[in-house]
């Protein structure tokens, strides 16, 4: 793994852009450093699998290389990653999207939120987000000129904006909801009824909707809804997918993005001149792991599930209250009453426990509160964490 480059703040003569130099380094990342830098270190703090990517995803991504596919593809991504996306979500959640005119392959989920705000906004624009929200949701809204609309929400709503709230937008001058389900960081996924009536909202208001599902297939008690499969949605949603969750596969780069045709060309306008394609190898292995590494998915999938049930259990039993989450692999639980910032508990856990966590205001200042754990890591560890949490909570941090 490379060197991080240092974010030293000093001043150079490099004339930075105003909106690069406003730009905070990233809260996660300081925990990131910090526990690398440390044997034993116990990491809840990573948002990504502790799997590594399924035996046919490497076979194929090796046999790819092998076969010569080291050059560029085609700016959209191979037709059959994209016709093999269709069929998976026509199947999954009879879903119909074109794969010649209605989906584009990205760089991962990250590259197709770039690029689906970066075909929307002008300067100026506003894009609401809930927060605390994934990380990148302020920093890329800013990178195009657009203007963030951060709308704290707390656990007793379900970290969702209460639904009677929505409209009190509408008057705002808002171009684009920025939606993540299941959430980063608190796991949380509204149901049918909720989706509906907000839908009626963005339909009322013309909204349009980015909608971050990266979590999708990582939803345990109950089948993720789309947001693009409820009515009158799917004209006004790009739906953002991707591999790195689901199939342990965040080092190949790959995602996908769906929407209405015209919307999905202003994507790829962008993307033929700023990325030419995304990882030849990458694609290859994306088909792979739709066409065969359903079984691995799930088994990863029953593992996360196994390790939230007990996981939320112990924290509760502990006196930190979280709800179970609905999907993703993170527990956003309170820390509120033992009467210290959210940095301070995350710093004096791993200087006293060896064990990382991301303090919630990495999340934005709803956070606040708030630690993010996450469970994509083993059993045994999580166990180790608990005793380790249980005595640094009797100790007083
Ligand atoms: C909500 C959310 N969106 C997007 C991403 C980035 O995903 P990708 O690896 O596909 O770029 C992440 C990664 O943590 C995430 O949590």
């Amino acid at each position: 793994m490379g060197e991080p480059i240092p974010l030293a703040q000093s001043r150079t003569a490099v004339p930075l852009a105003t909106v690069v130099q406003n730009l905070q380094p990233s809260g996660i990342r300081e925990f990131f450093d910090i526990v690398a830098s440390r044997p034993n270190c116990i990491s809840l703090g990573v948002g990504e699998p502790d799997f590594v990517s399924p035996d046919a995803v490497i076979q194929a991504g090796v046999e790819a290389l092998r076969s010569g596919y080291t050059h560029y593809t085609g700016n959209q991504g191979f037709l059959k990653l994209r016709k093999a996306i269709s069929t998976y979500l026509q199947n999954e959640y009879s879903l119909a999207y074109d794969p010649e005119t209605e989906i584009l392959i990205t760089v991962g989920v990250s590259q197709g939120l770039d690029l689906g705000l970066r075909s929307l906004i002008n300067p100026g624009d506003k894009v609401l987000f809930m927060s605390p929200s994934y990380v990148s949701y302020r920093p890329m809204t800013e990178l195009c000129g657009g203007v963030p609309v951060e709308v704290p929400v707390t656990a007793e709503s379900d970290f969702l904006i209460p639904l009677e709230d929505w409209s009190s937008f509408g008057r705002k001058g808002i171009k684009v909801i920025l939606l993540n389900y299941p959430g980063n960081p608190t796991g949380t996924s509204p149901d049918k009824q909720y989706l509906e009536e907000f839908a009626k909202i963005a339909q009322k208001f013309n909204w349009y909707v980015i909608s971050d599902e990266i979590y999708a297939d990582l939803t345990y008690d109950r089948k993720h809804i789309p947001l693009a499969t409820i009515q009158g949605m799917k004209e006004r949603t790009l739906l953002l997918g991707g591999f790195s969750k689901a199939y342990a596969m965040t080092g190949w780069r790959i995602g996908y993005a769906c929407g209405p045709a015209e919307w999905i060309r202003g994507l790829y306008k962008i993307h033929q001149y700023a990325m030419l394609c995304a990882p030849t190898l990458s694609q290859v292995a994306a088909i792979a792991a739709l066409e065969e590494a359903g079984e691995d998915k799930d088994k990863m999938k029953e593992e996360y599930c196994k390790r939230r049930n007990f996981f939320v259990k112990a924290l509760n039993d502990l006196g930190l209250e979280c709800k179970l989450p609905a999907g993703a692999f993170y527990v956003f639980p309170k820390i509120e009453a033992t009467g210290f910032s959210s940095m301070e508990f995350a710093r004096s856990f791993l200087d006293k426990e060896n064990v990382a966590v991301v303090p919630g205001s990495a999340f934005g200042k709803a956070g606040e509160g708030y630690i993010r754990c996450s469970y994509a890591t083993s059993l045994s560890d999580l166990e180790k964490a608990i005793t380790r949490l249980e005595r640094f909570l009797q100790k007083g941090i």
